[in-house]
């Protein structure tokens, strides 16, 4: 194994990989088709080669999918992963209904993913949104008891406000905040980050190529059939006008001699040594890439001309946070 740049989640927390390695579109999400389980779990492999060791999941990626998929692939290298789960989103045919959080169920969730993963113990367990039915304290106070009973080892939140994030730390120490960031989602910057910062909690951030628009690589209109058309970002002028601002991105990557998904992956990396880049990779070629996005460095021009093309607001439509 490889030795990477390591993080700290939270004050008294575990060290993993500087990146993560999102697990997510190993498995079909938004109704589309499930990518090559042997590409996928060939990824995996390698990603603990390179010494990426903190791979991320939800119960309800594939419908329990993703969790089987992942025990397949660490059943002989448990110890060289470091497994973070979300729960507690309910889907129906694909569909999100809603959230879940009820202790009640909290302690179903958690059996059926120790099932699915065949390990005895989750890293790393976050709820993957707030549930408004449910106090808090609740939710926190179940996982804690989880800690207690051996099942879990750390508590994570996602996609949190600053508030609730105070509130939740409060209950038990949050090791990590699961949070959408990057070039076009910086609205946190105001308020999420700074409080994560202050309360030693790592941020495991998610999305750095704002699902594919900085990569330099995407063209309008979309296909038809591409789910990110139902977003008010990748639609008509919208899009026009943000791959506008994507020329930018890509002039500079060349200029560096780099891709366009190492600079929003480095951009990231840069924000702070409590952040962390969680990248969706499902297939080996990527690796190289995104690892080598670690090592770049930004001039302070580079960083204003990313931070002023892309300030907060630049990207029109929705942000990632308000779906
Ligand atoms: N907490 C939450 O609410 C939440 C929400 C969404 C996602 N997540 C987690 O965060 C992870 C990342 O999120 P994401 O998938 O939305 O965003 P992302 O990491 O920006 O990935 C988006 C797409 O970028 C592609 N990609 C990766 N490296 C590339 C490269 N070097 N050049 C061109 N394209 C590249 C991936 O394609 P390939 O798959 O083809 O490699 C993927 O389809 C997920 O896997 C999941 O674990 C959490």
């Amino acid at each position: 194994m490889k030795n990477i740049t390591k993080i700290q989640l939270g004050e008294n927390g575990p060290f993993v990989s500087k990146l993560g390695l999102g697990c997510m579109r190993m498995s079909s999400i938004w109704g589309g088709s499930t990518p090559d389980q042997t590409e996928s779990i060939a990824t995996i492999h390698e990603a603990l080669d390179c010494g990426i060791n903190f791979l991320n999941t939800g119960d309800f990626y594939g419908a329990g999918h993703n969790e089987l998929l992942i025990g397949k692939a660490i059943k002989e290298r448990r110890y060289d992963a470091f497994i973070s789960v979300k729960f507690g989103a309910i889907f129906h045919n694909g569909q999100p209904l809603g959230m879940d959080l009820r202790p009640i169920a909290i302690k179903n969730f958690i059996n059926y993913s120790l099932t699915r993963l065949g390990m005895d113990t989750i890293d790393l367990y976050q709820p993957s949104r707030m549930d408004n039915s449910v106090p808090v304290e609740d939710i926190i106070g179940t996982v804690a008891d989880l800690i207690k009973e051996g099942k879990v080892r750390y508590i994570g939140v996602s996609e949190i406000t600053a508030d609730q994030l105070r509130k939740a730390n409060s209950i038990h120490p949050i090791s990590a905040l699961e949070i959408g960031y990057s070039l076009a989602d910086r609205q946190i910057e105001s308020d999420l980050l700074p409080v994560a910062k202050e309360l030693g909690i790592g941020v495991v951030a998610f999305a750095n190529t704002a699902e594919g628009l900085l990569t330099g690589e995407m063209t309008a209109p979309l296909p038809a059939n591409d789910y990110r058309n139902n977003f008010s970002r990748f639609q008509g002028k919208n899009l026009v006008h943000n791959l506008r601002k994507v020329e930018v991105l890509k002039q500079l990557a060349s200029k560096k001699g780099c891709t366009p998904t190492q600079v929003a992956i480095a951009w990231v990396r840069k924000q702070g040594d409590h952040i962390m880049p969680l990248v969706s990779m499902s297939r080996r070629s990527r690796l190289p890439e995104n690892l080598a996005a670690l090592d770049i460095i930004f001039t302070p021009e580079e960083l204003n001309t990313l931070n002023t093309t892309f300030a907060p607001g630049a990207i029109l439509g929705g942000t990632y946070l308000q779906r």
